[in-house]
C-alpha cells in the first residue's frame, strides 16, 4: 500500500487550546475548524477540542456538518448565511450568525421570535478598513442599536488585516474603530482577535477570541516559529522512500530536466506529490527530512513522487520522510514555496491516508 500519510495529534491541538486559554483566561474560545479545521480533518479535530467554548466556520454546511457529529457548542457563521432559505436550519440547529450586509439583516429579521427565543447571538461585522464584509461607521452603529432594540444580543466583531504585521497603520485605526463602536453601543459584547491579535493584543480579548491557526500549531506570524510561540504542529505529513538511484554528474531528474547534477550522488524517489497536497512551486530550496536530518528535494515535484537527495544517508527502500510536522515545520515548508502555513494545510488532499498519533 502507498504509504503517504497525514497523522493528527490530538494531544498537540489539546495543548494549543490551553494556550490560547492562558494567552486569553478571560475570553470564550471560539475554535476555528473551517475548511475542513484547516485541512486536519473536522472529526478528529473536534474530539480533541472538547474543551472549547464555541466553533467558527464560513457557511451553514460546515456548521451542520459540526451537528451531525454530535457537538452541541454554539457556532458562528463567520460569512453569516448566502441566502434567506438558510436561516430555517440556521435556527433549527442552533447555528449563529454574522450579519455584514442589509439583506442578511431582513433574513434574519424573518425568524426573529425563533432566533431570540433559543438566545442565539447575532454577530455583527464592522469594517474597518479591511474592505471584506462589514458595516461602516456610521451606519453600524444604527444596525446594533435597532437589532438591541427589536430585542436581539448582539456581538461586535472585527478582523484584522495586518494582525501578523509589527506596525501596520491599519492596525491602529481598526482598533480605534472597533473601541469608538462598541462604546457608542455599549453595553455589547466584542470578538476581534484572531491568532496573532490573541498573541500581541491581550487588552483586546474582550469576550470571544477566533484562534486559528495556533490551534493547529503553525505560526501567524512570518518572524516568529511555533517553537518561540510555545505552540506543538499538530500535522504530520510522510511518506516512504520507493526507489533508489544513483546518478552521475551531468545527469538530470525528473520532468524538465530542470536539475543537471554537479557530481555522482544518490537519489531517493519518495511516493508523495502535488497530487496528495505536496506544493510544485520551488522558487527556494526545499527540503524534507529523515530521522531529524534535512535533506533537499531534487527537481520538479510530479503529481505522485518527487526526488530527494539522500547522499551519504543511510535511507533504504522503505525509509519514512518527513514531509513537515515537528522536524521540518511547515511554515517553513510553505516559506520555502512563497506561501504560507496556512495554505499547504488547507490545500491537503483526501489521498494520503490520516492516522491519530
Ligand atoms: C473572521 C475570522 N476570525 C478568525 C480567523 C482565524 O484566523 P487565524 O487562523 O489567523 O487565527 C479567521 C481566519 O481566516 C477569520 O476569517
Amino acid at each position: 500500500m502507498r504509504q503517504a500519510t497525514v497523522y493528527i495529534d490530538q494531544s498537540a491541538l489539546q495543548y494549543n487550546l490551553n494556550r490560547v486559554k492562558q494567552l486569553a483566561p478571560t475570553a470564550k474560545i471560539v475554535s476555528m475548524v473551517k475548511a475542513n479545521a484547516y485541512g486536519h480533518g473536522v472529526k478528529d479535530c473536534l474530539a480533541a477540542l472538547k474543551e472549547t467554548d464555541a466553533f467558527g466556520v464560513a457557511c451553514l454546511e460546515e456548521a451542520l456538518e459540526i451537528r451531525e457529529l454530535g457537538y452541541q457548542q454554539p457556532i458562528t457563521l463567520i460569512e453569516g448565511i448566502f441566502s434567506a432559505d438558510e436561516m430555517t436550519a440556521a435556527v433549527e440547529n442552533n447555528i449563529e450568525v454574522i450579519v455584514h450586509h442589509q439583506p442578511q439583516l431582513e433574513w434574519l429579521r424573518a425568524h426573529k421570535d425563533a432566533y431570540i427565543a433559543k438566545e442565539l447571538k447575532v454577530w455583527v461585522k464592522l469594517n474597518s478598513g479591511m474592505n471584506r464584509l462589514g458595516f461602516k461607521v456610521p451606519e453600524i452603529i444604527d444596525v446594533i442599536n435597532t437589532l438591541k432594540a427589536e430585542g436581539f444580543t448582539c456581538v461586535l466583531a472585527m478582523h484584522f488585516a495586518n494582525a501578523d504585521a509589527g506596525n501596520h497603520p491599519l492596525n491602529e485605526q481598526q482598533r480605534d474603530q472597533f473601541l469608538q463602536v462598541k462604546q457608542a453601543c455599549a453595553p455589547i459584547l466584542a470578538s476581534c482577535c484572531n491568532s496573532a491579535a490573541i498573541f500581541k493584543w491581550p487588552e483586546l480579548n474582550f469576550d470571544f477570541v477566533r484562534p486559528g491557526i495556533m490551534l493547529y500549531g503553525a505560526t501567524p506570524f512570518a518572524d516568529k516559529s511555533v517553537h518561540e510561540l510555545n505552540l506543538k504542529p499538530v500535522m504530520t505529513f510522510t511518506a516512504e522512500i520507493i526507489a533508489l538511484n544513483t546518478i552521475q554528474a551531468g545527469e538530470s531528474v525528473g520532468y524538465g530536466s530542470t536539475f543537471v547534477a554537479e557530481q555522482n550522488m544518490e537519489l531517493a524517489i519518495v511516493s508523495i506529490g502535488y497530487g496528495d497536497g505536496y506544493p510544485r512551486a520551488f522558487p527556494k530550496q526545499n527540503y524534507v527530512s529523515i530521522a531529524g536530518k534535512r535533506t533537499r528535494v531534487i527537481g520538479r515535484v510530479a503529481m505522485d513522487m518527487i526526488a530527494i537527495d539522500v547522499t551519504g544517508l543511510n535511507a533504504p527502500l522503505g525509509t519514512i520522510v518527513e514531509l513537515w510536522g515537528k522536524d521540518c515545520l511547515v511554515d517553513d515548508v510553505a516559506e520555502a514555496n512563497g506561501t504560507i502555513g496556512y495554505e499547504l494545510l488547507c490545500r491537503m488532499s483526501a489521498r494520503p491516508q490520516r492516522k491519530l498519533t
